[in-house]
Parts: C-alpha cells; structure tokens; sequence
C-alpha cells in the first residue's frame, strides 16, 4: 500500500507554483537560432560592443587591487550585504554629478544606494519587496521583455501604457489608472516601470516634464489605492549617451524621493561580464530589500565592486565610457545609413541619441511576431531581429502589436550591420 502511494505521489511535480509557472524566457530561442546559423547575422541581441570592452583597464586594475595581501584580501573575502561602502559612496557620487546636485542632496545620499549584482537582480528584488501574486505593474507599451518575464514568473499583471516618441503618454496613463479604479482594481496597482533613457526596445527618452507628469498622477491616485505607488525608474542605457544632453532623473522631482525606485548599472557603460549594478532607494523601503538581498546572496562578488571601485576613483571608468560613446555614435550612424539605403520608404523608423536600438515599424497590416512570414524569411536570408511583439504585456485592453522589430547595433560589426540590414531590407522589399 505503502509503495502504491509513494508511486502515485511520485506521479505529481515537486515544483512550486512559481516553478511550474515561469515560462521560458522569449529570446533563449532566438539566441538559440543564432548558435544553430553559423552564417547568420544577429540584429537581436542587447549585447555590448566586445572590441571596446576594458580589457587592458580592468587587468590594470585587478592587479593593483591584488598586488598586495591588504588590498587583494578583503577583496577576495565576502563583503556587506548593500555593497562596499566605498563604491556606495562613489556610485552616490557618480549619480550626483550626473543629476547636477550637491553632495549633501537628501535625494541622492550614498546610505541610499545599494549595489546588486546587475540591476536586473535589483529590479526583481523591487518586484519581491512590493508584490503579491495578482497584483499589478504598469509598464510602457512595449517594454524590456525580460522585465516582462520576472512579471510573468511571479503571478503577476502587466498593463501597458501607450508609449510616445518622447515617452510615457500621459494622458493614456490617466485613463489606464481610471479604468483600474473604476474596476476597483487599484488597490492591487504597486507600481510603474519606466525605462526612462533610450528605452529598450525602442529607443525613447521620457522628458523631466512627463516624469513630473507621472509621479503627479500616481500621487493622485495613491488616494484610492490607499499605499503608495512607485516609480521604477530603470536608467540602463543613461550612459551610452551619444547626441543631445542628459535628462535629470525623476529622483530630482520635488518631494519624490520617497516614491523613486532608480536602478542603473555598470554593465552597459562598462562592462556586462563584471556585472555590477546599483540602486537608490526610499528610504522606507531600503531595508526591506536589503533583507531580501541578504537571501538572495547577501552581497554583491566583492572583486568586481573593487574592479568598478577603482574604475571609478582614478577616473579610468569616466575616459572609458567617453569612448564607447564615441563609438556607439558611429555604429548608430552605420545603421541609420544602412536603413535608409535598404528599407522600404514605408517602415517607420525610430532614431534615439543614446543605448543600443534602432525600433522599425512596419505597416500595421505586415506582421512580423515570430510566427509570421516576415520572421521565417528573415531567418532563412540569415538575419535576426527581435520581434517587437515579445516586448508587449498581455494586456486584455488591447490587441498585442506585432508590425515591429528591434534592431540593435550593439555587438555586430559595422560590416555585419550594413549586412544584415541589407538581409531584412531584402526581406522587408518582398513584403511590402
Ligand atoms: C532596460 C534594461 N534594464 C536592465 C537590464 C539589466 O542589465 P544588468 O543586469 O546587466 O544591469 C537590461 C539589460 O539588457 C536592460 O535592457
């Protein structure tokens, strides 16, 4: 009897809910395809530009953090659970400078700051510290997709709002949130997720006067909400700035300090391998996520905050970000080149001044999701892209849009990108 149970018991997954749940992540396939296509040329990935990543710099540096036992040990040794208070103060720094406030700035104190491994780390940990199953996160239509697979893994809604060519659409963002009140859903509404600078997957900049905007609305609406609403604001790509100026931060909104999730990162303007990244939090929140971080892995690896550490304090980390913008410049140009040689007239295009993507719109009646014509044409010419529908929420409030297509210039090389584009413009000429 005994062993019939434990035969039958056997028969059911040990996974937890959460296990069974989280879905493959979208683009694993793709880079899947990629390995599987020797000849093919990925527009697909975010990844950075490998000639300029810092190698000489970083062995420079590893090697006087471990020329000597005092300064090689204690970065060889676990550290502090927020991060090394060294490269708290000078991430702290960092982010004053580039928002333009004083050191003594409440809104930007380095006891804010905690360093995660990556900022996605920090980004799920918001979601762990904020969220239960069901509840609610806004996000901009589209928006980073593995971003959209932490929502998904947890039980969690996305519900998208309409994302203009200089950022969130307000006014969309004010109806979304009177629908959800309407449906008494709001008290399940625990934040909103903004890719503020040179937004993934297209590209897009959100203004200081639309982050006031924002923050004004969910401030409005927290009433009903009856607890806060936060704004994540994830600045990624803040760094690989390569036209125009720098837009402050919505930390530097009056009075939001406390409602601000910001996560930046060392990956994209330094180096992903070294994968540090860094947060400012409120202040109520900041222990709470510390905890968590504390299961998670209680501290960042301690030799890659000093490698970024010392980046930083000889100002190796400054000269080296000066030229990948530099050159980001120039591969955007290669592709913006390319694009209007080899694209139909009639995909729309978006162009940014910063990060890593150019965004390519189809006409609505083209399809080009995974599935379509488009996509399976791309690939036997031998080139990827990202379908724009896998950056799409599943929200019931609308149909999920999938004429798009993100295109990066990030890792391929210039002859690569003229290439590939001349591959999907090809393609493209077929369709349309
Ligand atoms: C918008 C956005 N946020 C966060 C991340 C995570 O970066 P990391 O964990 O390397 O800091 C990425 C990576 O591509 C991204 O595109």
């Amino acid at each position: 009897m005994l062993n019939v149970t434990i035969a039958l018991e056997m028969k059911t997954s040990a996974l937890s809910a959460l296990g069974r749940r989280t879905a493959p992540p979208p683009i694993s396939w793709l880079m899947q395809a990629a390995l599987s296509r020797p000849k093919l040329i990925s527009l697909a990935a975010g990844f950075t530009n490998n000639p300029t990543l810092p190698v000489e710099v970083s062995r420079k540096l590893l090697d006087r953090i471990l020329r000597s036992p005092k300064t090689g040990q204690p970065a060889l040794q676990y550290g502090i659970t927020a991060g090394e208070t060294n490269l708290r103060r000078l991430t702290a720094r960092h982010l004053q400078k580039l928002d333009a406030v004083s050191a003594t700035s409440k809104s930007h104190a380095w006891e804010r700051v905690m360093i995660t491994g990556g900022s996605q780390q920090l980004l799920y940990m918001t979601i762990e510290a904020l969220c239960d199953e069901g509840d609610i996160v806004l996000v901009e239509d589209p928006t980073y997709f593995v971003f959209l697979s932490i929502l998904q893994s947890r039980g969690l809604r996305a519900r998208g709002v309409r994302l203009e060519r200089d950022g969130l659409d307000l006014a969309h963002l004010e109806i979304v949130l009177q629908r959800l009140a309407k449906s008494g859903e709001l008290r399940r509404v625990k934040a909103l997720y903004l890719i503020s600078y040179f937004h993934n997957p297209t590209g897009v900049t959100t203004s200081l006067a639309k982050k006031r905007g924002i923050l004004k609305l969910l401030k409005q609406f927290e009433r009903v909400a009856g607890h806060p609403i936060y704004l994540i604001e994830d600045a990624a790509y803040r760094e690989l700035r390569f036209k125009g100026s720098d837009i402050k931060s919505a930390l530097m909104v009056p009075g939001a300090a406390e409602r601000v999730i910001y996560t930046g990162t060392y990956s994209k303007p330094y180096a992903p391998g070294a994968r540090v990244g860094f947060g400012i939090l409120p202040e109520s929140l900041f222990a709470t996520v510390q905890r968590i971080k504390g299961n998670h892995d209680f501290g960042t690896a301690n030799l890659l905050q000093q490698l970024l550490a010392h980046a930083l304090e000889t100002g190796l980390y400054d000269k080296h970000v000066a030229k990948i913008e530099k050159r980001y410049g120039q591969k955007a140009q290669v592709m913006k080149r390319a694009l209007a040689e080899h694209f139909p007239p009639n995909v729309e295009i978006w162009e940014s001044g910063g990060g890593l993507y150019f965004w390519a719109r189809l006409p609505k009646n083209i399809p080009a999701g995974v599935r379509s014509k488009v996509f399976q044409a791309a690939m036997k010419n031998d080139v990827l892209y990202v379908p724009g529908e896998l950056c799409y929420a599943d929200d019931p409030a609308r149909r999920k849009p999938d004429h798009e297509m993100r295109l990066s210039f990030g890792s391929a090389s210039e002859g690569n990108i003229r290439e590939g584009v001349k591959r999907l413009g090809e393609v493209l000429r077929k369709f349309l």
